[in-house]
């Protein structure tokens, strides 16, 4: 296992950053922390409250925050927000504490993986395929820039992906 104090993935909504570092800290024998999750502990609240009631710009602030005191700890499987990679801080602490894997997957899967997602905000809207598509034009240059690691989700459910990750780290 690489010698970086902590594991991070990266990507967009429906990469399977969740599913597949749950797996792969339990391979590992580290603790898996979902960001999203942590933010809400953090908050009180849900992601969807936090956008609604302080909008992007208050949730992005807390998800910084977050990462913040999350990658000062080691042995851990970090799952960050799509977003994550926005805040330039976060990207250079994720590299700086981590080892950072960008789990990559096509348009087409991420619609069909989230098809009955209601809990994201940025998705709430009627156009998902357009939004999904706006935002990894604007995000991908982001993920190669903090990516130690590129694998590709795409034709993998999750206990495969975990394997086959497992033997890459
Ligand atoms: C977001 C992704 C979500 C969550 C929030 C915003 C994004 O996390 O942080 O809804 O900006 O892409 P997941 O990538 O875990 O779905």
């Amino acid at each position: 296992m690489n010698p970086a104090p902590n594991l991070v993935l990266v990507g967009p909504m429906g990469a399977g950053k969740s599913s597949i570092g749950k797996r792969l800290a339990g391979r590992f024998g580290l603790a898996f922390v979902d960001a999203d999750r942590e933010i809400e502990a953090r908050t009180g609240a849900s992601v969807a409250t936090i956008f609604e009631c302080e909008g992007e710009a208050g949730f992005r602030a807390r998800e910084a925050a977050a990462l913040e005191a999350l990658l000062q700890r080691e042995g851990l499987v970090v799952a960050t927000g799509g977003g994550a990679v926005l805040d330039p801080g976060s990207r250079e602490r994720m590299r700086a504490r981590g080892f950072v894997v960008h789990l990559q997957v096509s348009l087409a899967r991420q619609l069909e993986r989230l098809a009955r997602d209601r809990s994201r905000p940025l998705l709430a809207g009627d156009d998902r395929e357009q939004v999904l598509r706006r935002l990894s034009e604007l995000r991908a240059p982001l993920y190669a820039e903090v990516a130690d690691l590129c694998f590709d989700t795409d034709a993998l459910f999750p206990p495969q992906a975990a394997a086959q990750l497992a033997r890459l780290l």
